[in-house]
């Protein structure tokens, strides 16, 4: 997974949300904020592996729906005091496709 690969449509993704996807056995977060930026993390929140894809997004972060952790969207790490980080990927939006590539 070294070159970018599609994901979806930029509109495919609820604002605010995420959608997910499936790479081998990994399940991604694709996240969209309120400015159509777009992020992408391993779909495991770094405390108790809830799913951060049904968290809520605020500005570069989402919320777990577990236990409100807050989580950096372009970095996996969790917002201090907590610690923790979720295996972030590298996203971007062209011409309303979103693509995500490995770091
Ligand atoms: S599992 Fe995410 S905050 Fe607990």
């Amino acid at each position: 997974m070294n070159d970018w690969i599609k994901v979806a449509q930029l509109d495919e993704i609820p604002a605010l949300g995420a959608r997910t996807v499936t790479m081998d056995t990994m399940t991604i977060a694709v996240f969209r904020n309120s400015k159509d930026d777009v992020f992408a993390l391993k779909d495991e929140c770094p405390h108790k592996k809830g799913p951060l894809s049904q968290g809520i997004v605020h500005g570069t972060t989402v919320t777990c729906p577990l236990h409100n952790w807050k989580i950096e969207l372009d970095t996996g790490e969790a917002v201090a005091p907590d610690k923790g980080c979720a295996h972030a990927f590298d996203a971007k939006v062209e011409a309303g496709i979103v693509y995500i590539k490995a770091r």
